[in-house]
């Protein structure tokens, strides 16, 4: 096993991986991704129960459905579907990082088999910069009713967007919907990495992507989806809430 692993392996051992929280069990703190924004115990859950809630108001996300959490991190979302809406027909996250896929096998899918968690080795300079496959899902045409990634685009250069937004067209069923936030503005450059003066002092590969906001919808409608709703600045570090239906 080389050092790094072993190291980390020592290092799970010494911190509790996981806490309770209003009888839900939740990451520890040193797992969660998200900065300071989901240090707080009661922050992390009801950060996780409020998307839920946001799915279900505006997707009408139910017990039946079919859900992809894209970049999943340490399980926020489901978390919060557990917590607010129960088990559903299938959950799926996917996340180039290994730990918090981990820790989600361990924690979520064992007490919830319809939840399922992977993990994809792509290469991401952020979150996984040794990944070696492309974007490719393993999963059935058409078989979900909403994908959903938060905090996710706001990592990422064009041609990975392109190359997801590609496979979320072919898993999504026609009536399906997509939510996902990405740092957008008007008059800045088409796509600028770690941009000065912006929100933050943002530090190393893909810390914050930012788009333009006509060139990201015109990117979203050459990929075949339309806008249904735009939430400005609303979520994490400033980003805005995409809401998406198939063209
Ligand atoms: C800021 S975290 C957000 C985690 C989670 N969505 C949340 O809101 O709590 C970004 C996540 O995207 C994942 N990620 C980055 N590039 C990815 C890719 N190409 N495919 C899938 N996940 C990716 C990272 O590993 C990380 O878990």
């Amino acid at each position: 096993m080389p050092a790094k692993q072993v190291a980390k392996k020592l290092k799970s051992f010494v911190k509790s991986e996981a806490v309770t929280h209003r009888g839900m069990t939740i990451p520890a703190k040193h797992l969660r991704f998200g900065g300071s924004n989901f240090i707080d115990d009661e922050a992390f859950l009801s950060s996780g129960e409020h998307e839920a809630e946001r799915l279900q108001s505006s997707f009408g996300l139910s017990r039946n459905m079919a859900l992809l959490d894209l970049g999943c991190g340490p399980g926020r979302l489901p978390i919060g579907i557990l917590s607010k809406i129960g088990e559903i027909r299938a959950y799926r996250g996917v996340d180039v990082s290994q730990t918090p896929i981990e820790w989600c096998s361990k924690y979520i899918e064992k007490e919830h088999p319809t939840f399922q968690f992977t993990h994809m080795d792509i290469k991401n300079e952020r979150y996984n910069p040794s990944g070696s496959s492309s974007v490719g899902l393993p999963f059935p045409d058409a078989s979900f009713d909403v994908i959903y990634l938060y905090s996710v685009f706001s990592h990422m250069k064009t041609p990975d967007i392109q190359a997801y937004l590609t496979e979320f067209k072919r898993l999504l069923k026609a009536t399906g919907k997509v939510f996902l936030t990405a740092f957008t503005e008007d008059k800045v450059p088409e796509m600028e990495e770690n941009p000065p003066n912006y929100k933050q002092d943002w530090k190393g590969a893909l810390h914050c992507v930012r788009y333009e906001k006509k060139f990201f919808k015109k990117l979203l409608k050459d990929y075949g989806f339309t806008v249904d709703k735009l939430e400005y600045g609303t979520e994490t570090d400033g980003q805005s809430g995409f809401y998406l239906s198939s063209l």
